[in-house]
């Protein structure tokens, strides 16, 4: 797929999520080998445990949320994402849990905030920002809506540098994922289009350059497991 065509549709995929979101808590339990839940575990880790607002972006259904409100009980947490499908499936899961009075989920756009100036203490988000269409725009409002020295946590994947294992994955991500994702998912191409995305974004060191180009300050970046998946923190400027 061309770069320009990839963009395109990236603004609207929250269409393909509300395809996919039946399937795709358990889809990603299958896929990831349930290591998906030890990365957010591990953004978790990174957080204050004193009374916070946190937005989580890109929230699908609501499994950094959920990972956030259990482990540090004083966070309020609002969550935002442009799919209702995937939306619905996570009220319904904040609801089971017993999380209403931690956890808000609303649509909402993770590029154009709207949100007040320095009013939030920590941002995350969880494998959303490779699929929105201006990520540089997000982490630019990322910045504005934090209070000053305020964090942002970002989980997104990323390739492994070691070239065996790096072989490997390719396999695996390339054709494996996609043609499981797509049969169990019944949705012609999302993850061949999931994976394209990874493909296309930057990472590592260039990945928090665009941070910094956000005005973001403090960035790391943190590989997780081999590399398949890097933990992103950054924070916004003191006043
Ligand atoms: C791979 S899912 C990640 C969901 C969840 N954070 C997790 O860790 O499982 C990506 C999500 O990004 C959402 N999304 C795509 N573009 C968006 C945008 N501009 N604003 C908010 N959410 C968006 C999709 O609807 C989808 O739910």
């Amino acid at each position: 797929m061309q770069h320009d065509a990839l963009t395109v549709r990236k603004r609207d995929s929250y269409q393909i999520f509300n395809d996919i979101a039946p399937t795709y808590d358990f889809l990603n339990r299958i896929l990831s080998f349930g290591i998906d839940r030890s990365w957010r575990k591990k953004l978790v880790k990174r957080t204050s445990s004193t009374p916070i607002s946190a937005l989580d972006l890109a929230t699908g259904t609501g499994d950094l949320a959920i990972a956030l409100a259990k482990q540090r009980p004083l966070a309020k947490i609002t969550g935002l994402d442009l799919s209702e499908g995937m939306i619905k499936i996570g009220q319904a899961k904040v609801q089971a849990q017993g999380l209403t009075k931690q956890i808000t989920l609303s649509l909402g756009d993770g590029v154009n905030l709207g949100v007040t100036d320095h009013s939030v203490d920590l941002i995350t988000i969880g494998f959303g920002i490779r699929n929105f269409s201006n990520p540089l725009e997000s982490l630019k409002q990322c910045e504005r809506a934090l209070i000053p020295g305020g964090k942002i946590l970002i989980l997104e994947f990323s390739w492994p540098r070691n070239p065996a294992v790096r072989l490997m994955y390719n396999f695996y991500f390339r054709y494996l994922l996609p043609w499981l994702g797509n049969l169990v998912s019944g949705h012609k191409d999302a993850y061949t289009y999931l994976n394209k995305t990874v493909e296309d974004f930057p990472y590592g060191e260039s990945f928090l350059a665009m941070m910094q180009t956000a005005g973001l300050q403090n960035t790391s970046a943190t590989p997780l497991t081999f590399g398949i998946a890097t933990l992103y923190e950054g924070s916004a400027k003191h006043e």
